[in-house]
């Protein structure tokens, strides 16, 4: 069975197999706190089950929801932010053609757009002005369903389809995922009449990407999410065990020792353009779940080759506090070969007749080599292929990871107080209604 794996044998001559084995006591802890919910946070393990028990009912809906959109909008707005996009888009960026936003639109094939997932007003602006004469949906996407990004492009978007389409017409091409009762979404959906989806009280955002959150937006994109929810399901069932074969667990406990060790920044490297957004999901998860009580790894991401020429000099000789996880994709999608030129002024025809993933990989090997040789211990995780199944693995991988992570460091991973400092000043700052004292407060400040 073709399946990730994840390799450590890059980091050993920075941390030792002893060093690793010295946190196996809290790794283990870690993990029953994951599967048997005895840590901080217990009431947010909703995704650890949830690729197995995913029913087949709740996919069909999610499909002939997406195949009803699909029929009735050249172009489907998926509104959200953090955990409510992310998810979404890293894998539709992760399976779609590179050039799709410039090819003309192919029957029955809508394009996925993104909002709520910024305050731009210009990015508003021109995406209003870009639907003008399109035939559009809109999947909005809040778990608290009070978010100000998504409510206010909701607001927007849902009055501009209204005004092209009718009320009547506009409901029907509005989905709305949200909690099951509460939430300004949630009240506006029910008044509406919506077709909705439940976003469990047990799922937080950003562990809800095998949720409707994720798969609905997929879903219309035209990607088969029941091979996702099966890879998800295959890998739920492979990070159950408290030992090394567990790549969850490796990853886990791997980091963390790399963490002690003074490795204070996580890079996720990958080198395929279109993991770009898996990059920034991934920081999402480990970001929120980990940066708390003064701790965690900081994660960050880059995009290779593209990125050797900017970060490339830095990894190589800045300061050693960084470590890399190198996504590797074993196969490609396509072939294309280097052609041979007769006059040969380029120097290339050294590599005429290879395929560019060959040159691709020899810059993977020869950067890890190099990265190892200066110091940057290197985990590797290898994937067979950017397809369905493979992401709802290393998805499902990366959040047990997560979670059995964050235990080893002694945070809980599953809440995110600290996100709640911005908002109170910006509502301060807007003279929201009940945040009287705050604005007084915050004018003063800034006088
Ligand atoms: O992971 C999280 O909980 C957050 O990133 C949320 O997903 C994000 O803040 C959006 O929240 P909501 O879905 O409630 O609009």
């Amino acid at each position: 069975m073709k399946t990730i794996n994840v390799g450590i044998k890059d980091v050993l001559s920075t941390v030792s197999h002893e060093e690793i084995s010295k946190l196996d006591n809290k790794a283990t802890e870690a993990l029953d706190k994951v599967l048997n919910g005895t840590g901080a946070g217990n009431d947010f393990l909703g995704w650890v089950n949830l690729p197995t028990e995913t029913t087949d009912a709740l996919l069909d809906d999610i499909v002939a929801t997406a195949e009803a959109l699909r029929a009735s909008c050249d172009t489907v707005v998926a509104i959200g932010i953090g955990g409510s996009y992310l998810g979404a888009k890293a894998v539709i960026e992760a399976l779609s053609d590179s050039f799709a936003a410039y090819r003309p639109g192919v029957q029955g094939e809508p394009k996925v757009l993104f909002a709520g997932q910024n305050i731009g007003e210009d990015y508003l602006f021109e995406l209003q002005d870009y639907l003008k004469d399109k035939r559009f949906g809109i999947i909005v996407i809040s778990k608290s369903g009070t978010t100000t990004e998504p409510a206010i492009a909701f607001r927007l978007l849902k009055e501009q389809l209204e005004r092209q389409l009718g009320l009547e017409e506009a409901r029907k091409r509005i989905v709305a995922i949200t909690d099951a009762q509460r939430g300004a979404l949630r009240r506006l959906a029910n008044e509406e009449g919506y077709k909705t989806f439940v976003i469990a009280d047990n799922v937080g955002g950003r562990f809800s990407v095998l949720t409707p959150v994720g798969l609905l937006p997929i879903a219309v994109a035209g990607f088969d999410i029941r091979a996702m929810i099966d890879g998800a399901a295959e890998m739920e069932k492979n990070t159950n065990a408290a030992d090394a074969q567990n790549p969850a667990y490796l990853y886990a406990e791997t980091r963390n020792a790399l963490y002690a060790a003074g490795k204070k920044t996580e890079i996720l490297v990958n080198y395929n353009p279109k993991l770009h957004y898996f990059g920034e999901w991934w920081k999402q998860l480990y970001g929120e779940s980990e940066g708390k009580d003064h701790l965690g790894i900081f994660p960050t991401a880059v995009d290779n080759s593209t990125d050797l020429h900017s970060m490339g000099q830095w990894i190589q000789e800045g300061e050693r506090t960084i470590f890399e996880t190198v996504i590797s994709v074993q196969e490609t999608k396509h072939e294309k070969l280097i052609p041979s030129d007769e006059a040969n002024l380029d120097g290339l025809n050294y590599i005429a007749g290879k395929h560019v993933d060959e040159v691709n990989k020899m810059a993977e090997l020869g950067t890890r080599l190099a990265h190892v040789d200066g110091g940057v211990p290197n985990i590797l995780i290898t994937l067979p292929a950017l397809e369905e199944k493979y992401l709802g693995q290393l998805i499902y991988f990366f959040e047990k990871a997560c979670g059995i992570s964050g235990y080893i460091l002694g945070v809980n991973p599953f809440n995110q107080p600290g996100v709640e400092a911005y908002k109170r000043n910006m509502f301060a700052l807007l003279a929201k209604p009940g945040y009287e004292k705050e604005t007084e407060a915050i004018k003063a400040r800034i006088q």
